[in-house]
């Protein structure tokens, strides 16, 4: 694992997106795994800016998302469809039929939906770059702590910290967060063939800790990335702050 210790978000995302920009520029057909929340979002207003400046085109990518809240319509606000086209699709000249999503359908559909899910991914050759950012509770997607690690696409019950981290999105809209989201599983993660992870404040120190210098096991989710051959972590200096002398 390549891990940069920056100095703030923003010269975290100027990297981050160069990997991307670069990628898209090589093969401007990539195959890219995007997250959502708060630790991708300055990386996508920089790579807005290039394509604003005509230095990139995201026209012929093809986008797969970690993840979807269950029983939530793409077209609410707080749906991670709806996040993606607000913060860089919308934004872009990405060719909306080339991008993937879990839907947030109801549980008694999401078996089929994480299937059709799977197979798309592999339809598509794998994903050439995915981004993530890390829970407080070392998730990667939506892969909660628990007994073991899961391999393809899966509807999850969401924890409490979750829950907890990410209840003020609904709460400004009056709103209640859903329970349970669809996740791709840790095994479609790992099988992408390269992996950017992000982390930017105090809140994640004992996530990245665990994830850098704990062993690898399903209770952090995110310790799994130790075991692929290329993946860079991008931190800040508060995230980065629990770490042992490097
Ligand atoms: C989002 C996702 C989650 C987030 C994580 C960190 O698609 O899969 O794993 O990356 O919860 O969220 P932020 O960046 O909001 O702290």
């Amino acid at each position: 694992m390549k891990v940069i210790i920056l100095e703030n978000a923003y010269e975290i995302s100027k990297q981050a997106a160069e990997i991307f920009i670069k990628q898209i520029n090589k093969k401007p057909g990539s195959v890219l795994g995007f997250a959502t929340g708060a630790s991708p979002v300055e990386t996508y207003k920089r790579i807005i800016e290039s394509y604003e400046k005509g230095e990139v085109s995201l026209k012929h990518i093809t986008t797969f998302n970690l993840d979807e809240y269950a029983d939530l319509d793409r077209e609410n606000v707080n749906s991670y469809y709806y996040f993606m086209k607000d913060n860089l699709f919308g934004k872009t000249d990405v060719d909306f039929n080339k991008v993937n999503f879990l839907a947030g359908v109801k549980h008694e559909d999401a078996e089929a939906e994480c299937k059709r899910y799977y197979e798309k991914i592999k339809e598509e050759g794998g994903i050439d770059i995915q981004l993530l950012g890390i829970g407080t509770n070392g998730h990667i997607g939506f892969n909660e702590p628990g007994e073991e690690f899961m391999d393809t696409p899966f509807l999850v019950k969401l924890t409490q910290s979750t829950i907890d981290s990410n209840k003020k999105y609904f709460e400004a809209v009056g709103t209640e967060m859903p329970g349970y989201a669809l996740t791709m599983g840790v095994g479609d993660i790992m099988r992408s063939k390269k992996i950017v992870l992000i982390a930017t404040g105090a809140s994640k120190a004992k996530a990245i800790k665990e994830l850098i210098e704990g062993e690898v096991t399903p209770h952090c989710p995110a310790s799994i990335l130790k075991l692929h051959s290329d993946v860079t972590v991008f931190l800040d200096k508060e995230s980065a702050s629990l770490l042992g002398d490097r």
